[in-house]
């Protein structure tokens, strides 16, 4: 693989690592700490891990815009995979990835429509009714996101390494160009 596109898979993979962290962390204390067994009453001011309902929330919203945007890129990047699996109906141990797939654009589109709702004024049950999906989704997508994550563990090391590797090379290079010419 090329060092640009390397580069590229790299930071976008380790940002995806850590907003993916922040996104669940964030999704799962609001979930737990201010949904369940409130009956709709969210008491805002309790705090949960130090902080109230305003801080998780805007944590969450933060994290899903950048891990939205991240997952884009990571997508592109693998457009010409989609196009092989699918059109040579390659599914068989692939579906694990696909089923991320669906599944994460779903949860996406179960939390990005009720935002909608909410900054339009429009009616907060419909809101509450996608809110509900989103959450039960996401137990779903949580197992099949650390899934995909573990199974390519070793990516993240041998890649660092392989960008380690290359830059000390191109330092060395250009080393050896500046070097003055004895003569
Ligand atoms: C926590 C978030 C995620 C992380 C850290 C992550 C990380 C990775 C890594 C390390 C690879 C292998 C290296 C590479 O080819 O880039 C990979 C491959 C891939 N990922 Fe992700 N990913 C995440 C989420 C997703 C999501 C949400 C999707 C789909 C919407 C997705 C789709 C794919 C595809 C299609 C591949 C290539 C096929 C394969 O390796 O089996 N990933 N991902
Ligand atoms: C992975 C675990 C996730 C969990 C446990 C989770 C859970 C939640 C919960 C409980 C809420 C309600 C927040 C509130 O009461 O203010 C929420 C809202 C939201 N979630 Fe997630 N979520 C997760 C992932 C995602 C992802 C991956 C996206 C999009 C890419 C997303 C997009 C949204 C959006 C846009 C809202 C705002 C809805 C609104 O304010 O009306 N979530 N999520």
């Amino acid at each position: 693989m090329e060092k640009k596109s390397l580069t590229l898979g790299f930071l976008t993979n380790l940002g995806l690592l850590l907003t993916g962290f922040t996104t669940a962390l964030s999704g799962f204390v609001i979930q737990f700490a201010y949904h369940m067994g409130h009956h709709g009453h969210i008491d805002q001011s309790s705090l949960a891990l130090r902080m109230d309902y305003g801080g998780w929330s805007h944590i969450h919203k933060v994290s899903i815009v950048i891990i939205s945007l991240l997952a884009i890129v990571h997508i592109v990047l693998h457009w010409k995979w989609y196009k092989t699996i699918v059109g040579k109906k390659l599914l068989g141990r692939n579906r694990p990835v696909l089923t991320l797939t669906i599944l994460f654009v779903v949860v996406a589109l179960t939390g990005y429509i009720p935002w909608g709702i909410d900054l339009g004024g429009g009616q907060e049950e419909t809101r509450k009714g996608f809110i509900e999906v989103h959450d039960k989704l996401t137990f779903i997508l949580l197992p099949y996101l650390v899934i995909h994550v573990t199974r390519r563990r070793r990516w993240f090391i041998s890649s660092y390494k392989r960008l380690k590797e290359s830059s000390g090379k191109e330092s060395r290079s250009s080393k050896i160009q500046e070097a003055p010419v004895k003569m």
